[in-house]
Protein backbone atom coordinates (compact mmCIF):
# COMPACT_ATOMS: atom_id res chain seq x y z
CA UNK A 1 0.00 0.00 0.00
CA UNK A 2 1.18 3.36 -1.04
CA UNK A 3 2.82 5.66 1.59
CA UNK A 4 3.75 9.66 1.67
CA UNK A 5 6.80 10.48 2.50
CA UNK A 6 7.60 13.97 3.50
CA UNK A 7 10.68 15.90 5.05
CA UNK A 8 9.40 18.74 6.68
CA UNK A 9 10.47 21.89 7.89
CA UNK A 10 10.55 24.39 4.50
CA UNK A 11 8.60 26.82 3.34
CA UNK A 12 6.35 26.80 0.28
CA UNK A 13 7.33 28.71 -2.35
CA UNK A 14 5.25 29.24 -6.22
CA UNK A 15 2.54 28.62 -7.97
CA UNK A 16 -0.33 25.68 -8.06
CA UNK A 17 -3.49 25.46 -9.90
CA UNK A 18 -6.76 24.45 -8.30
CA UNK A 19 -8.62 21.33 -9.32
CA UNK A 20 -12.53 21.31 -10.33
CA UNK A 21 -14.46 20.73 -6.89
CA UNK A 22 -14.36 16.81 -5.85
CA UNK A 23 -18.09 17.65 -4.03
CA UNK A 24 -19.42 19.65 -7.31
CA UNK A 25 -18.31 17.28 -9.88
CA UNK A 26 -20.01 14.04 -8.09
CA UNK A 27 -23.42 15.19 -7.95
CA UNK A 28 -23.22 17.10 -11.68
CA UNK A 29 -22.00 13.31 -12.65
CA UNK A 30 -25.25 11.90 -10.80
CA UNK A 31 -27.63 14.40 -12.64
CA UNK A 32 -26.52 13.14 -16.29
CA UNK A 33 -28.88 10.39 -14.63
CA UNK A 34 -31.79 12.97 -15.28
CA UNK A 35 -31.32 13.07 -19.37
CA UNK A 36 -31.36 10.77 -22.01
CA UNK A 37 -29.23 13.81 -23.74
CA UNK A 38 -25.03 13.81 -23.17
CA UNK A 39 -24.18 15.88 -20.23
CA UNK A 40 -20.34 17.73 -21.34
CA UNK A 41 -18.55 18.39 -18.27
CA UNK A 42 -15.18 19.98 -17.92
CA UNK A 43 -12.53 20.61 -15.00
CA UNK A 44 -13.50 17.15 -13.67
CA UNK A 45 -11.03 16.50 -11.45
CA UNK A 46 -8.48 13.33 -11.93
CA UNK A 47 -9.75 11.43 -8.46
CA UNK A 48 -10.63 8.13 -7.06
CA UNK A 49 -14.06 9.24 -6.09
CA UNK A 50 -14.74 10.70 -9.90
CA UNK A 51 -13.55 7.40 -11.41
CA UNK A 52 -15.88 5.45 -8.41
CA UNK A 53 -18.76 7.89 -9.58
CA UNK A 54 -17.97 6.65 -13.27
CA UNK A 55 -17.77 3.03 -12.72
CA UNK A 56 -21.34 3.49 -10.03
CA UNK A 57 -23.06 4.86 -13.81
CA UNK A 58 -21.19 2.88 -16.13
CA UNK A 59 -22.50 -0.10 -14.68
CA UNK A 60 -25.95 1.50 -14.54
CA UNK A 61 -25.23 1.80 -18.07
CA UNK A 62 -24.46 5.35 -18.29
CA UNK A 63 -21.79 5.74 -21.70
CA UNK A 64 -18.88 7.39 -19.91
CA UNK A 65 -15.71 8.97 -21.94
CA UNK A 66 -13.01 10.60 -19.81
CA UNK A 67 -10.48 12.83 -21.82
CA UNK A 68 -8.29 14.61 -19.17
CA UNK A 69 -10.52 17.12 -17.52
CA UNK A 70 -13.50 16.83 -19.91
CA UNK A 71 -15.97 14.31 -19.51
CA UNK A 72 -19.38 12.74 -21.40
CA UNK A 73 -21.78 11.30 -19.71
CA UNK A 74 -24.62 9.84 -22.11
CA UNK A 75 -27.75 8.13 -19.79
CA UNK A 76 -29.72 7.37 -22.83
CA UNK A 77 -29.96 3.54 -21.99
CA UNK A 78 -29.80 2.40 -18.47
CA UNK A 79 -29.68 -1.25 -17.94
CA UNK A 80 -29.54 -1.40 -14.14
CA UNK A 81 -30.99 1.05 -11.80
CA UNK A 82 -29.14 -0.48 -8.53
CA UNK A 83 -26.52 1.23 -6.80
CA UNK A 84 -24.53 -1.76 -5.49
CA UNK A 85 -23.05 -2.04 -1.75
CA UNK A 86 -19.68 -2.86 -3.30
CA UNK A 87 -19.73 0.93 -4.67
CA UNK A 88 -21.41 2.44 -2.11
CA UNK A 89 -19.20 1.09 0.55
CA UNK A 90 -16.71 2.97 -1.02
CA UNK A 91 -17.84 6.23 -1.28
CA UNK A 92 -21.03 7.58 0.15
CA UNK A 93 -21.73 9.77 -2.29
CA UNK A 94 -22.84 7.42 -4.36
CA UNK A 95 -26.39 8.01 -2.72
CA UNK A 96 -26.93 10.49 -5.10
CA UNK A 97 -27.95 8.73 -7.86
CA UNK A 98 -31.07 7.51 -5.43
CA UNK A 99 -33.39 11.22 -6.36
CA UNK A 100 -32.36 11.38 -10.13
CA UNK A 101 -33.44 7.53 -10.83
CA UNK A 102 -36.40 7.31 -8.54
CA UNK A 103 -37.48 10.74 -10.81
CA UNK A 104 -36.46 9.85 -14.27
CA UNK A 105 -37.61 5.93 -13.95
CA UNK A 106 -39.65 5.69 -11.33
CA UNK A 107 -37.65 2.84 -9.66
CA UNK A 108 -34.21 2.71 -7.88
CA UNK A 109 -32.40 0.15 -5.19
CA UNK A 110 -29.33 1.75 -3.71
CA UNK A 111 -27.42 0.70 -0.72
CA UNK A 112 -27.26 2.23 2.40
CA UNK A 113 -24.37 3.67 3.00
CA UNK A 114 -23.63 2.44 6.39
CA UNK A 115 -21.13 3.56 9.15
CA UNK A 116 -18.84 6.14 8.65
CA UNK A 117 -14.96 6.87 10.18
CA UNK A 118 -15.83 10.19 10.44
CA UNK A 119 -19.52 10.14 12.25
CA UNK A 120 -22.87 7.83 11.98
CA UNK A 121 -23.83 9.58 8.72
CA UNK A 122 -27.55 8.60 8.55
CA UNK A 123 -29.83 9.73 5.49
CA UNK A 124 -33.19 9.56 6.55
CA UNK A 125 -33.37 13.49 5.47
CA UNK A 126 -33.29 12.12 1.70
CA UNK A 127 -35.18 9.46 2.56
CA UNK A 128 -38.04 11.41 4.13
CA UNK A 129 -37.76 14.35 1.42
CA UNK A 130 -38.43 11.89 -1.43
CA UNK A 131 -41.58 10.52 0.63
CA UNK A 132 -42.47 13.51 1.21
CA UNK A 133 -42.79 13.72 -2.62
CA UNK A 134 -44.52 10.70 -3.15
CA UNK A 135 -42.41 8.07 -3.15
CA UNK A 136 -43.07 4.65 -1.16
CA UNK A 137 -39.48 3.78 0.11
CA UNK A 138 -38.38 0.30 2.48
CA UNK A 139 -35.15 -0.66 3.44
CA UNK A 140 -34.71 -4.35 2.51
CA UNK A 141 -31.23 -6.07 2.91
CA UNK A 142 -29.70 -3.37 3.49
CA UNK A 143 -31.13 -1.72 0.44
CA UNK A 144 -32.64 1.36 0.43
CA UNK A 145 -35.75 -0.09 -2.00
CA UNK A 146 -37.44 3.21 -4.05
CA UNK A 147 -40.79 3.24 -5.78
CA UNK A 148 -42.57 5.96 -7.30
CA UNK A 149 -45.20 7.45 -10.71
CA UNK A 150 -44.34 11.03 -11.63
CA UNK A 151 -42.71 12.50 -8.32
CA UNK A 152 -44.75 15.58 -7.27
CA UNK A 153 -43.41 18.80 -6.01
CA UNK A 154 -43.63 19.04 -1.91
CA UNK A 155 -42.59 21.60 0.67
CA UNK A 156 -40.02 20.35 2.66
CA UNK A 157 -38.23 21.34 6.26
CA UNK A 158 -35.49 19.38 6.09
CA UNK A 159 -34.59 18.43 10.26
CA UNK A 160 -30.89 19.87 9.70
CA UNK A 161 -28.90 21.18 6.65
CA UNK A 162 -27.44 18.81 4.64
CA UNK A 163 -25.56 18.68 1.42
CA UNK A 164 -26.20 15.99 -0.53
CA UNK A 165 -29.01 15.54 0.86
CA UNK A 166 -30.37 19.19 -0.66
CA UNK A 167 -28.75 17.92 -3.97
CA UNK A 168 -30.58 14.59 -4.16
CA UNK A 169 -33.92 16.13 -3.38
CA UNK A 170 -33.35 18.99 -5.94
CA UNK A 171 -32.48 16.66 -8.44
CA UNK A 172 -35.28 14.85 -7.86
CA UNK A 173 -37.90 17.66 -7.74
CA UNK A 174 -36.25 19.17 -11.18
CA UNK A 175 -38.48 16.58 -12.89
CA UNK A 176 -41.41 16.17 -10.72
CA UNK A 177 -44.88 17.33 -11.61
CA UNK A 178 -45.37 20.58 -9.90
CA UNK A 179 -43.43 23.13 -7.28
CA UNK A 180 -41.16 21.74 -4.43
CA UNK A 181 -39.57 23.71 -1.54
CA UNK A 182 -37.11 22.96 0.05
CA UNK A 183 -36.72 24.78 3.55
CA UNK A 184 -33.69 24.62 5.62
CA UNK A 185 -31.55 24.33 2.67
CA UNK A 186 -27.69 23.62 2.89
CA UNK A 187 -26.17 26.62 0.79
CA UNK A 188 -22.61 25.08 -0.12
CA UNK A 189 -21.17 26.29 -3.29
CA UNK A 190 -21.30 23.28 -4.52
CA UNK A 191 -25.34 23.06 -4.13
CA UNK A 192 -25.21 26.04 -6.31
CA UNK A 193 -23.02 24.66 -8.71
CA UNK A 194 -25.22 21.72 -9.49
CA UNK A 195 -28.03 24.16 -9.29
CA UNK A 196 -26.32 26.09 -11.99
CA UNK A 197 -25.57 22.79 -13.73
CA UNK A 198 -29.36 21.38 -13.96
CA UNK A 199 -30.10 24.83 -14.47
CA UNK A 200 -28.35 24.86 -18.17
CA UNK A 201 -29.73 21.19 -18.50
CA UNK A 202 -33.81 23.16 -18.50
CA UNK A 203 -34.46 22.88 -14.89
CA UNK A 204 -36.20 25.51 -13.29
CA UNK A 205 -34.17 26.57 -9.81
CA UNK A 206 -34.40 29.45 -7.54
CA UNK A 207 -32.66 30.28 -4.23
CA UNK A 208 -29.82 27.91 -4.77
CA UNK A 209 -27.22 29.47 -2.34
CA UNK A 210 -29.69 30.55 0.31
CA UNK A 211 -31.43 28.61 2.89
CA UNK A 212 -34.99 28.26 1.07
CA UNK A 213 -35.10 26.80 -2.90
CA UNK A 214 -37.80 26.37 -5.30
CA UNK A 215 -37.56 24.19 -7.91
CA UNK A 216 -40.48 24.51 -10.39
CA UNK A 217 -40.38 20.59 -11.85
CA UNK A 218 -40.28 20.50 -15.80
CA UNK A 219 -41.31 17.09 -18.34
CA UNK A 220 -37.87 16.62 -19.02
CA UNK A 221 -34.16 17.88 -19.01
CA UNK A 222 -31.89 17.86 -21.80
CA UNK A 223 -28.12 17.53 -22.31
CA UNK A 224 -25.46 20.59 -21.71
CA UNK A 225 -22.06 21.58 -21.29
CA UNK A 226 -21.13 22.40 -18.09
CA UNK A 227 -17.70 23.48 -16.15
CA UNK A 228 -17.23 22.16 -12.52
CA UNK A 229 -16.28 24.92 -10.28
CA UNK A 230 -12.69 25.36 -8.59
CA UNK A 231 -12.46 23.00 -5.46
CA UNK A 232 -12.66 25.42 -2.71
CA UNK A 233 -11.38 23.08 0.17
CA UNK A 234 -8.24 21.85 -1.60
CA UNK A 235 -7.47 25.72 -2.62
CA UNK A 236 -7.92 25.95 1.53
CA UNK A 237 -5.45 23.04 2.00
CA UNK A 238 -3.01 24.57 0.46
CA UNK A 239 -3.07 28.11 1.92
CA UNK A 240 -3.14 26.15 5.60
CA UNK A 241 -0.03 24.32 4.36
CA UNK A 242 1.08 27.83 3.63
CA UNK A 243 -0.11 29.75 6.48
CA UNK A 244 2.08 26.54 8.93
CA UNK A 245 5.22 26.14 7.11
CA UNK A 246 5.34 29.41 5.73
CA UNK A 247 6.23 31.26 2.73
CA UNK A 248 4.52 32.53 -0.79
CA UNK A 249 2.27 30.55 -2.39
CA UNK A 250 -0.09 31.64 -5.39
CA UNK A 251 -3.39 29.74 -6.11
CA UNK A 252 -5.12 30.06 -9.58
CA UNK A 253 -7.74 28.58 -11.33
CA UNK A 254 -9.75 29.09 -7.61
CA UNK A 255 -12.87 30.52 -6.95
CA UNK A 256 -11.88 32.93 -3.52
CA UNK A 257 -15.64 34.05 -2.87
CA UNK A 258 -16.54 30.41 -1.87
CA UNK A 259 -13.74 30.65 0.70
CA UNK A 260 -14.68 33.51 3.41
CA UNK A 261 -14.76 31.77 6.85
CA UNK A 262 -11.22 30.39 5.72
CA UNK A 263 -9.74 33.76 4.55
CA UNK A 264 -10.94 35.43 7.44
CA UNK A 265 -8.79 32.46 9.50
CA UNK A 266 -6.20 32.52 7.60
CA UNK A 267 -5.48 36.54 8.09
CA UNK A 268 -6.00 35.73 11.91
CA UNK A 269 -3.46 33.79 11.91
CA UNK A 270 -1.14 36.30 10.41
CA UNK A 271 -1.10 35.28 7.13
CA UNK A 272 -1.23 37.83 4.10
CA UNK A 273 -3.32 37.81 1.12
CA UNK A 274 -3.87 38.94 -1.82
CA UNK A 275 -7.34 38.14 -3.61
CA UNK A 276 -7.94 38.53 -7.37
CA UNK A 277 -10.88 37.33 -9.24
CA UNK A 278 -9.86 34.12 -9.53
CA UNK A 279 -6.88 34.18 -7.32
CA UNK A 280 -5.50 33.87 -4.27
CA UNK A 281 -1.95 34.34 -2.82
CA UNK A 282 -0.70 34.04 0.39
CA UNK A 283 2.34 35.22 2.50
CA UNK A 284 3.13 34.14 5.35
CA UNK A 285 6.56 34.83 7.64
CA UNK A 286 7.14 33.79 11.31
CA UNK A 287 5.13 31.89 12.98
CA UNK A 288 1.61 31.85 12.71
CA UNK A 289 -0.95 33.10 15.56
CA UNK A 290 -3.53 30.41 16.70
CA UNK A 291 -6.98 30.27 15.99
CA UNK A 292 -10.11 29.47 17.55
CA UNK A 293 -13.11 28.07 15.45
CA UNK A 294 -16.08 26.31 14.72
CA UNK A 295 -17.42 24.42 12.07
CA UNK A 296 -20.69 25.17 11.17
CA UNK A 297 -22.38 24.68 7.43
CA UNK A 298 -21.49 27.38 4.92
CA UNK A 299 -20.97 30.20 4.85
CA UNK A 300 -19.69 28.95 8.40
CA UNK A 301 -16.36 27.72 8.91
CA UNK A 302 -15.99 23.99 6.65
CA UNK A 303 -15.84 20.73 8.40
CA UNK A 304 -13.55 20.01 5.68
CA UNK A 305 -11.26 22.66 6.53
CA UNK A 306 -10.61 21.52 10.46
CA UNK A 307 -7.96 18.95 10.43
CA UNK A 308 -5.78 21.45 8.38
CA UNK A 309 -6.08 24.01 11.12
CA UNK A 310 -5.58 21.85 13.42
CA UNK A 311 -1.97 21.27 12.40
CA UNK A 312 -1.72 25.47 11.33
CA UNK A 313 -2.47 25.50 15.65
CA UNK A 314 -0.02 22.91 16.31
CA UNK A 315 2.78 25.01 15.50
CA UNK A 316 1.36 28.32 16.21
CA UNK A 317 1.62 30.64 18.93
CA UNK A 318 -0.51 30.52 21.77
CA UNK A 319 -3.94 28.17 22.21
CA UNK A 320 -6.78 27.62 19.66
CA UNK A 321 -10.03 26.21 20.31
CA UNK A 322 -11.36 23.65 17.54
CA UNK A 323 -15.03 22.79 18.28
CA UNK A 324 -16.26 20.59 15.21
CA UNK A 325 -20.26 20.53 15.20
CA UNK A 326 -21.06 18.56 11.65
CA UNK A 327 -19.22 15.05 12.52
CA UNK A 328 -19.39 13.77 16.00
CA UNK A 329 -16.05 11.90 15.34
CA UNK A 330 -14.01 13.68 13.16
CA UNK A 331 -11.11 14.46 15.32
CA UNK A 332 -9.10 11.04 14.66
CA UNK A 333 -6.22 12.98 12.92
CA UNK A 334 -5.61 14.82 16.26
CA UNK A 335 -4.19 11.55 17.74
CA UNK A 336 -2.01 11.23 15.33
CA UNK A 337 -0.91 14.96 15.27
CA UNK A 338 0.17 14.15 18.56
CA UNK A 339 3.06 11.27 17.32
CA UNK A 340 4.31 14.43 15.58
CA UNK A 341 4.82 16.24 19.24
CA UNK A 342 1.57 18.44 18.67
CA UNK A 343 0.44 19.69 22.32
CA UNK A 344 -3.97 18.55 21.48
CA UNK A 345 -6.17 17.96 24.36
CA UNK A 346 -10.02 16.44 23.67
CA UNK A 347 -12.74 17.09 25.03
CA UNK A 348 -15.73 15.21 23.67
CA UNK A 349 -16.02 17.14 19.82
CA UNK A 350 -13.19 20.13 20.68
CA UNK A 351 -9.64 19.91 20.73
CA UNK A 352 -7.45 22.65 23.10
CA UNK A 353 -4.59 23.19 20.77
CA UNK A 354 -1.78 24.26 22.55
CA UNK A 355 0.89 25.47 19.85
CA UNK A 356 4.49 24.10 20.48
CA UNK A 357 7.77 25.75 19.22
CA UNK A 358 8.38 22.51 16.61
CA UNK A 359 6.80 18.91 15.41
CA UNK A 360 9.21 16.25 14.98
CA UNK A 361 8.14 14.27 12.12
CA UNK A 362 7.24 10.17 12.84
CA UNK A 363 5.09 6.92 11.40
CA UNK A 364 1.50 8.22 11.00
CA UNK A 365 -1.66 6.54 9.88
CA UNK A 366 -4.46 8.56 8.08
CA UNK A 367 -7.91 7.68 9.03
CA UNK A 368 -10.20 10.05 6.42
CA UNK A 369 -9.82 12.09 3.11
CA UNK A 370 -9.27 15.53 5.22
CA UNK A 371 -7.62 13.81 8.42
CA UNK A 372 -4.94 12.61 6.21
CA UNK A 373 -4.46 16.22 4.26
CA UNK A 374 -4.13 17.27 8.14
CA UNK A 375 -1.62 14.97 8.34
CA UNK A 376 0.63 16.41 5.25
CA UNK A 377 -0.16 19.91 6.74
CA UNK A 378 1.35 18.52 9.59
CA UNK A 379 4.09 16.56 8.36
CA UNK A 380 5.56 19.93 6.42
CA UNK A 381 6.17 21.42 9.25
CA UNK A 382 7.54 18.87 11.11
CA UNK A 383 11.08 18.65 11.63
CA UNK A 384 12.81 15.66 9.98
CA UNK A 385 10.49 12.56 8.21
CA UNK A 386 6.92 11.87 8.40
CA UNK A 387 5.48 8.84 6.68
CA UNK A 388 1.92 8.72 5.98
CA UNK A 389 0.61 5.59 5.78
CA UNK A 390 -3.31 4.93 3.85
CA UNK A 391 -2.96 7.70 1.60
CA UNK A 392 -5.39 5.88 -0.53
CA UNK A 393 -7.98 8.36 1.65
CA UNK A 394 -6.14 11.67 0.15
CA UNK A 395 -6.27 10.16 -3.68
CA UNK A 396 -9.91 10.41 -2.96
CA UNK A 397 -9.98 14.10 -2.88
CA UNK A 398 -6.73 15.78 -4.10
CA UNK A 399 -5.44 15.12 -7.76
CA UNK A 400 -1.65 15.39 -8.00
CA UNK A 401 -1.36 16.60 -4.19
CA UNK A 402 2.35 15.15 -3.83
CA UNK A 403 3.63 16.75 -7.23
CA UNK A 404 1.78 19.94 -6.73
CA UNK A 405 3.09 20.64 -3.36
CA UNK A 406 6.50 19.36 -5.08
CA UNK A 407 6.22 22.18 -7.66
CA UNK A 408 6.08 24.24 -4.47
CA UNK A 409 9.35 23.33 -2.75
CA UNK A 410 7.99 20.39 -0.59
CA UNK A 411 9.96 17.58 -0.02
CA UNK A 412 7.44 14.63 -0.95
CA UNK A 413 7.62 11.37 -2.22
CA UNK A 414 5.14 8.46 -2.52
CA UNK A 415 6.64 5.52 -1.53
CA UNK A 416 5.20 1.45 -1.93
C1 LIG B 1 -21.00 16.51 2.31
O1 LIG B 1 -21.28 15.27 2.93
C2 LIG B 1 -19.60 16.40 1.75
N1 LIG B 1 -19.58 15.33 0.76
C3 LIG B 1 -18.61 16.15 2.88
O2 LIG B 1 -17.31 16.14 2.34
C4 LIG B 1 -18.71 17.30 3.89
O3 LIG B 1 -17.88 17.05 4.99
C5 LIG B 1 -20.15 17.43 4.37
O4 LIG B 1 -21.05 17.57 3.23
C6 LIG B 1 -20.39 18.61 5.29
O5 LIG B 1 -20.03 19.79 4.64
C7 LIG B 1 -20.03 15.56 -0.47
O6 LIG B 1 -20.49 16.64 -0.82
C8 LIG B 1 -19.92 14.44 -1.45
P1 LIG B 1 -24.23 16.26 5.29
P2 LIG B 1 -22.78 14.89 3.33
O7 LIG B 1 -25.39 15.44 4.85
O8 LIG B 1 -23.70 15.53 2.38
C9 LIG B 1 -26.29 14.66 9.27
C10 LIG B 1 -15.11 15.33 2.12
O9 LIG B 1 -14.15 15.12 2.89
N2 LIG B 1 -27.33 14.04 8.40
O10 LIG B 1 -24.24 17.71 4.97
O11 LIG B 1 -22.83 13.44 3.50
C11 LIG B 1 -24.92 14.05 9.10
O12 LIG B 1 -24.76 12.89 9.85
C12 LIG B 1 -16.53 14.94 2.53
O13 LIG B 1 -14.97 15.80 0.99
C13 LIG B 1 -28.41 13.41 8.97
O14 LIG B 1 -28.54 13.32 10.20
O15 LIG B 1 -22.90 15.61 4.73
C14 LIG B 1 -24.03 15.19 9.55
O16 LIG B 1 -23.96 15.21 10.94
C15 LIG B 1 -16.58 14.28 3.85
N3 LIG B 1 -29.36 12.88 8.14
C16 LIG B 1 -24.80 16.43 9.07
O17 LIG B 1 -26.13 15.99 8.84
C17 LIG B 1 -29.27 12.96 6.80
O18 LIG B 1 -30.17 12.46 6.10
C18 LIG B 1 -24.28 17.06 7.79
O19 LIG B 1 -24.03 16.05 6.83
C19 LIG B 1 -28.16 13.60 6.23
C20 LIG B 1 -27.20 14.13 7.05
Amino acid sequence: MDKLRISGGRPLEGEVRVSGAKNAALPIMCAALLTDRPLALANVPALADVATAGKLLGQMGVAVERDGGRMTLDARRITSRVAPYELVKTMRASVLVLGPLLARFGEARVSLPGGCAIGARPVDQHIKGLQAMGAAIAIEQGYIEARAGRLRGARIVMDLVTVTGTENLMMAAALAEGTTVLENAAREPEVVDLARCLAAMGAKIEGAGSDVIRVEGVGRLEGADYRVMPDRIETGTFLAAAAAAGGRVRLTGAAPQTLDATLAKLREAGAKLAVGEDSIAIEMSGRPASVSLRTAPYPGFATDMQAQFMALDAVAEGTGVITETIFENRMMHALEMQRLGADITIQGTTAVVKGVGRLQGANVMATDLRASAGLVVAGLVAQGETLIDRIYHLDRGYEALEKKLGALGARIERVK
